[in-house]
């Protein structure tokens, strides 16, 4: 085989998905190298992604990640019950926390998150139901003789909440076996939460730890705050660690979470991490991982860009990629080239916002229209939502998001669901932000009619079961209707 070839192939087979061919184009040109040329060439010479992305590996985190691993360990031995991360948005917060997730499966541990939604309150955008659908699935997923054992505990556990934790989800009614039964209105939330908790204390344990990521705290509603609450006050519970993101700047002196947040800063058995945006020389490591170039040969460019993202991780790669899209940072075969004074008359026009307002701007308008309902909607959204929501062809939804996920603006959720996300709550913003009130709401009730519409239709006439993806808890009223659109209490007249 010639020496180029196997070269090619162990590219391919790297461990890193970093180190690998990024694009198709690259590994063909590389292929018709070998075909045609017999002098040796630098492998993936021309394998430059169209859109350039993050490492997959943080910058700059060690500190930040050996803390997080500490809490872990001490969560195992029933020392430490929850973490706290805070910091401003795109500084890391997610990512960071999603770096346990291989940590908890590495001893048998089970990592389950969710993420609160700025606009929505229902179940569906609730993180802490979203994390225990998702151990509801785990705990689905065991040996029927194990699950059996498992259930009978949880059962015991729960008492007459059962039927509570039941209603919350079709996971939780299949796992618990017992029909949903919410019971006294009025006692709801607290025994909601209580439950919670007693289900936790019941799968978790040392051989079986369970880490509970639940993300964007900051815009988590009463029950959700109040369970999150009552884990971390309570005595930590072997196997088991909670883990919170929140944006700091957004908790002002009125917000529920402020008295809580100082109670849980006395708290024994709790750590906090503060994200900073990165150091300078963070900035240049990153800027050269997300290049794949030597930090020596994009000093002066991480420098010209330093006072626009401020070492931030998130705006440093949005940046990267507007001076790629205006072409004034451009792949040549000898690597990146750039001209620095373009650069910095580039991005003394406008900052990241305007940057990013431009990238929605650009899209084709068909797709724009989807991205706006999308953002409405909440910061993710299956593809049938979607297409009922805007009354869209059948199987056309992805299709016509083309442009929006070709920009980077959207992106496919990994997983079984046809299901689309922001890249980040800050693209959210700006779509939302560049939607004017009125038009926002035209938006949100013509959705919301729609919906109404597709629910009478697809009910079945002999029984109540609903097949949208809406949950019932949602729809049950016009008011349900409208506020799963992401509308306000006051409708548009
Ligand atoms: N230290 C880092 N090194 C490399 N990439 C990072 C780092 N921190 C964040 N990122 C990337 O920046 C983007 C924003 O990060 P995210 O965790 O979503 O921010 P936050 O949750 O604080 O808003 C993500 O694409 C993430 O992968
Ligand atoms: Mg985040």
């Amino acid at each position: 085989m010639p020496a180029s070839l196997s070269e090619i192939i162990m590219h391919l087979l790297e461990k890193e998905p970093d180190n690998r061919y990024q694009t198709a184009e690259g590994l063909i040109h590389d292929l018709e190298r070998v075909r045609v040329a017999t002098a040796p060439f630098r492998v993936g010479e021309r394998d430059v992604p169209l859109r350039l992305l993050p490492p997959s590996r943080l910058v700059g985190r060690d500190d930040e990640l050996a803390a997080l691993g500490v809490a872990f360990e001490e969560a195992l031995a029933g020392r430490c019950g929850g973490v706290l991360v805070g910091g401003a948005p795109g500084v890391g917060k997610t990512a960071l926390v999603n770096q346990l997730r291989p940590v908890v499966t590495g001893r048998d541990g089970w990592f389950v998150a969710g993420t609160f939604d700025q606009y929505r309150r229902d179940l569906a955008f609730d993180a802490v139901n979203q994390a225990f659908r998702a151990l509801g699935r785990l705990l689905l997923a065991e040996p029927e003789d194990e699950l059996g054992a498992i259930r009978q505990r949880i059962l015991r556990a729960l008492g007459s909440n059962a039927g509570l934790m039941a209603a919350t989800s079709p996971e939780l009614a299949a796992l618990l076996d017992t029909p949903p039964a919410a019971g006294d209105p009025l006692t709801a939330q607290v025994r909601a939460q209580r439950a919670a908790l007693a289900m936790l204390r019941a799968v978790a344990s040392r051989k079986r730890p369970v880490v509970v990521f639940v993300d964007d705290l900051q815009w988590a509603g009463r029950t959700p705050l109040g369970f999150v609450d009552l884990v971390l006050s309570e005595e930590p519970i072997e196997g088991l660690l909670l883990v919170s993101a929140y944006r700091e700047a957004d908790v002002d002196a009125t917000h529920p979470m402020k008295q809580m947040l100082s109670r849980w800063e006395q708290q024994a058995g709790l750590h906090q991490v503060r994200l900073e945006n990165l150091p300078v020389s963070g900035s240049v490591a990153m800027v050269a991982e997300i290049l794949r170039a030597d930090p020596a040969a994009v000093t002066s460019l991480a420098a010209v860009i330093e006072p626009h993202a401020h070492g931030n991780p998130y705006e440093t790669v949005e940046l990267l990629n507007a001076l790629r899209g205006e072409g004034v940072l451009a792949p040549t075969a000898d690597g990146w080239r750039w001209d620095a004074a373009a650069v910095r008359a580039h991005l003394g026009r406008s900052e990241v916002t305007g940057l990013l307002k431009a990238r929605v701007a650009a899209i084709p308008a068909q797709s724009r229209r989807m991205v706006e309902a999308m953002a409405c909607l909440g910061g993710r959204a299956e593809a049938s939502v979607l297409q009922t929501a805007i009354a869209g062809p059948v199987d056309g939804v992805v299709q016509m998001l083309a442009p929006a996920l070709a920009e980077g603006v959207l992106v496919l959720e990994p997983g079984a669901h046809d299901a689309v996300r922001f890249r980040h709550d800050r693209i959210r913003e700006v779509v939302l932000g560049g939607l004017n009130p009125r038009r926002r709401c035209t938006l949100q009730l013509a959705m919301a009619r729609r919906w109404r519409r597709y629910r009478s239709c697809s009910r079945s006439p002999r029984s109540s079961t609903c097949r949208c993806s809406m949950p019932s808890t949602i729809t049950r009223s016009n008011t349900g209707w409208w506020r799963c659109c992401g509308g306000p209490l006051t409708r548009p007249r």
